[in-house]
């Protein structure tokens, strides 16, 4: 295989051009997609529509995949691989979720900034998210660059900023849309989880603020002020001049580094228009959220 990398932009957003992710994926390819992802922060590789299995196998080279994806706790039949995160509009029948159905209000979180799984105690690296059918218009997704963000704060701000905690929650963010409708099941299944507001990238060194929907407080702050500072780092991080909007073809793959970007779904017409999308998430496992050396946070 004999991949290329197209810019974007300088810094943010690239394309890898010759990665068919039907074939098995060589070493020094894997290893040109993982630099370009280190500089980057989010690639597309285009290309036709690829099975579950493939999907699944091309993932699981950058390391093992989120196999607990499901948040609802259901006993309706799932319409994909246990590996893979159903991101659709789409029923266990492949017909388009009825505006109330709960689990499309659970998915409109995704229309908030977020980045995936940092309220689960293993948090996601790459999410690869494969295009199999989308709206005529709209329905983007858009991707923001953390590292540039940090980087263009205050001295003063990055100072203040520095050292602190900040307690996730994917029950934070369904709040934000008024969907509290949870189970005590489903709370247990997944408590807080406090991560650094501020943390180095690993595969870059660079410092890259940790922001997400998720963040219902900051550690040792009062709840307003956490809030409202984490509002106004999120304002700060999603100005257009940090946000890469990916206008979808069939068959894309898009991934995004979840250590150093936010990401949210565009709205498009649910009623008329089926928008499947299948998310393999690979996880970061090699870094423990904060709370192994602190209380147990509450929201
Ligand atoms: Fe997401």
């Amino acid at each position: 295989m004999s991949a290329s990398i197209t810019a974007l932009t300088p810094a943010f957003g690239a394309e890898i051009i010759g990665v068919d992710l039907t074939l098995p994926l060589d070493a020094s390819t894997r290893d040109l997609i993982v630099d370009t992802m280190n500089h980057f922060a989010v690639a597309v590789i285009r290309g036709v529509t690829v099975s579950q299995d493939d999907q699944v196998a091309f993932a699981k080279n950058f390391g093992p995949l989120d196999a607990i994806n499901g948040v609802l706790q259901t006993d309706i039949k799932r319409r994909l691989s246990a590996d893979l995160v159903d991101i659709s509009n789409m029923d266990e029948q492949s017909n388009i979720l009825e505006l109330d159905d709960r689990r499309r209000l659970f998915n409109l979180g995704n229309r908030l900034w977020h980045t995936d799984s940092s309220f689960k105690r293993i948090a996601a690296k790459y999410s690869m998210l494969h295009a199999h059918a989308i709206p005529p218009v709209a329905g983007e997704t858009q991707v923001c660059d953390l590292r540039a963000a940090y980087d263009d704060l205050p001295k003063d701000m990055k100072e203040q900023i520095g050292d602190l905690v900040a307690v996730h929650s994917i029950f934070t963010s369904r709040a934000l849309l008024g969907f509290d409708n949870f189970s005590p099941e489903e709370h247990a299944l997944l408590p807080p989880i406090c991560r650094p507001l501020v943390r180095v990238h690993p595969g870059s060194g660079r410092k890259t603020l940790y922001l997400a929907s998720h963040i219902g407080r900051i550690l040792d702050c009062p709840v307003a002020e956490g809030r409202l500072l984490v509002r106004d780092l999120m304002e700060h991080a999603t100005q257009p001049k940090f946000v890469y909007t990916h206008h979808w073809r069939i068959g894309d793959t898009l991934i995004w580094d979840n250590r150093c970007t936010m990401h949210r779904a565009m709205p498009f017409d649910e009623s008329r228009f089926k928008r499947d999308m299948r998310r393999a998430t690979v996880m970061e496992t090699d870094v423990a959220p904060v709370d192994d050396q602190n209380a147990v946070a509450t929201v």
